[in-house]
């Protein structure tokens, strides 16, 4: 069986983006494919966190996995911290890769932008992602669009690996979902939807209320010609709801423009919002009930134990591979 593996930060709140792009998708795969889903807390702190704030957001996103259907009888879920060859292979990761090609990735260059202080770890934040994945024998990371350029890294990191010290490992492939791969913002849908973006109508989290739903699909950005239509240069933000409104409703976008034909924005939007409340309330309900649960912490303890003992054989191979440590049979 194929092997997939994905990770989200537990940096603050789960946006609409980060579930049409990443956990949908997760819960479809995990029927198919051999499944390793992680809350990747050491990619969060590479920029500052509260402690606090941080180990609730853990648990949060791991509660979150399980409400919109993550099963942990078919998936592992676990938290990377917990499983610490990940720090341990992102070392041996980080000492062939090149600082310049660090430093071309733009979510780097993106996120250090302006700043005086930047970690290290900010830079070499993608050999760690490369860990998780290599770790794992993975063949596929569905991941939304912007995690492409990491993807391909991870390939030539684990290229690379493979060239100059034995070939251990799979090169995985991104696997970018056709429709809602890049949900934009509501209100500058030019730019990506983002947990961090200031303006707090510009993205749904999974946990708004049917209220600030409505009222956020209502107050998005479209334009003045009144036409649904999907066209991302001239109408980005009617495209991007369109986008949202097809996965969410199981419509094609091109039945959805049948259906609009000749409606007003208003129309539109207000049903938009009933089919996202619809999504979401599910997986609300159903979250409240598992994020301080004892439940929970057994799916964590369970993953994270099956997780180790597959990176741990990865890890000696790895450190095989380049001569650390003494042989040992
Ligand atoms: P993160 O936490 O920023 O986002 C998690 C996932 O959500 C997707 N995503 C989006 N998809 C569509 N539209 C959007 N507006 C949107 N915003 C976010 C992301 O593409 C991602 O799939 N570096 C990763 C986390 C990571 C990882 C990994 C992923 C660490 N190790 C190993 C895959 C495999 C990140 O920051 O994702």
């Amino acid at each position: 069986m194929e092997t997939i593996f994905s990770g989200i930060q537990p940096s603050g709140v789960i946006t609409l983006g980060n579930y049409v792009g990443a956990i949908k998708q997760f819960i479809e795969l995990q029927e198919d494919y051999d499944c390793y889903f992680c809350v990747v807390d050491q990619h969060a702190i590479t920029v500052p966190q509260d402690r606090l704030e941080l180990r609730k957001n853990i648990k949060g996103l791991a509660a979150l996995y399980v409400a919109a259907g993550l099963d942990p009888k078919k998936a592992t879920l676990f938290i990377q911290s917990e499983v610490p060859a990940h720090a341990q292979a992102s070392w041996m990761l980080q000492c062939i890769a090149y600082i310049g090609e660090l430093e071309r990735m733009t979510q780097f260059k993106d996120k250090s932008q302006g700043k005086e202080a930047v970690s290290a770890g900010l830079l070499t934040y993608p050999p760690l992602m490369a860990a998780d994945i290599l770790l794992y024998d993975t063949d596929m990371v569905p991941v939304g669009e912007d995690q492409k350029q990491h993807l391909e890294l991870t390939r030539d990191l684990a290229e690379r690996f493979n060239r100059k010290y034995n070939d251990i490992f799979t090169i995985p492939e991104a696997r970018i979902p056709k429709v809602g791969a890049r949900i934009m913002s509501l209100q500058e849908p030019t730019k990506k939807m983002s947990k961090s973006d200031s303006n707090q109508k510009a993205f749904i989290t999974l946990l708004d209320t049917p209220k600030q739903i409505e009222k956020k699909i209502k107050s998005a950005v479209t334009d003045s010609e009144g036409i649904i239509k999907f066209n991302r240069d001239q109408k980005p933000g009617v495209s991007n709801l369109l986008s949202i409104y097809s996965i969410l409703g199981g419509k094609s976008i091109e039945e959805l423009e049948k259906e609009y034909d000749g409606k007003g924005y208003g129309d539109f939007k207000a049903d938009l919002a009933e089919v996202v409340v619809k999504a979401l309330s599910p997986i609300q309900e159903r979250y409240y009930q598992l994020v301080d649960s004892k439940e929970l912490d057994d799916i964590l303890d369970e993953g994270a134990e099956k997780a180790s003992k597959k990176a741990n054989r990865m890890l000696k191979k790895m450190e095989n591979a380049m001569g650390l440590g003494r042989k040992r049979s």
